[in-house]
């Protein structure tokens, strides 16, 4: 297989697949793909009353990513839905319809046309093992539901939304179960993907780590 300029990071919510992600980006000179978002722009159009066609077409047409080392914003018609589409009512919607057919299908290529070429890092739960499998690195990055659930709260906190930590970590156990126990794509490490943990380690440590087997399949 012809392997393709992208770093995949998959792994489950609030692993720091993001954070990770926008680092690689900005220092690498990297484009970058938050997969989980546009699951979670589905959900938040499929709200509006799209329909699955529609909803792919609206994202193509008129959805807008911002990117800075610290944060990706999303806009939809101009307007900025970044804060709505964190939100955790959104994350089990976006979970439920994720796992049916015609979600992933409408969804497929406009991942894949994230790819133009240069340096991408696309991150989510199927990046590796279906979206890019030709991926010259792939990544999965895991920590303990504890530790995951202490990353979302503060990440909700800074947004301003309301959270407590049972609810919080019941949310993101169920989800994760949903997402690995889904017919397709489901969350998992792709046989070449390098596993990391990161339950106790620091973003830096992550960042390097993830830095040099950057330099070893790139550089
Ligand atoms: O990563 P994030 O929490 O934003 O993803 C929201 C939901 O979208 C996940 O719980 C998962 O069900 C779904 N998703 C997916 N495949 C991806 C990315 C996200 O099924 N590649």
């Amino acid at each position: 297989m012809k392997k393709i300029n992208v770093i995949t990071i998959d792994g489950p919510s609030a692993s720091g697949k993001g954070a990770l992600a926008r680092g690689i980006a900005h220092k690498f000179g990297f484009n970058i793909l938050d997969s989980g978002v546009l699951y979670r722009l589905y959900a938040y159009l499929f709200n509006m009353s799209f329909s699955s066609n529609e909803i792919a077409n609206q994202i193509e047409r008129h959805v807008e990513f911002i990117k800075s080392k610290e944060k990706l914003l999303v806009s939809y018609k101009s307007t900025d839905v970044t804060s709505e589409l964190r939100s955790e009512i959104i994350a089990k919607s976006a979970s439920e319809h994720s796992s049916k057919k015609e979600v992933r299908e409408a969804l497929f290529n406009i991942q894949r046309n994230f790819y133009d070429g240069a340096g991408l890092v696309a991150d989510g739960r199927d990046m590796g093992t279906v979206v890019f499998k030709d991926a010259k690195l792939k990544i999965f990055l895991t920590a303990s539901p504890e530790e995951r659930a202490k990353r979302r709260l503060i990440e909700l906190q800074n947004l301003g939304q309301e959270v407590n930590m049972p609810d919080l970590i019941a949310d993101i156990e169920q989800r994760d179960m949903k997402d690995s126990s889904r017919k397709l794509s489901p969350l998992l490490p792709a046989e070449d993907a390098h596993i990391i943990d990161s339950s106790n380690m620091k973003l830096e440590e992550v960042f390097s780590l993830t830095e040099k087997l950057i330099k070893k399949e790139f550089i």
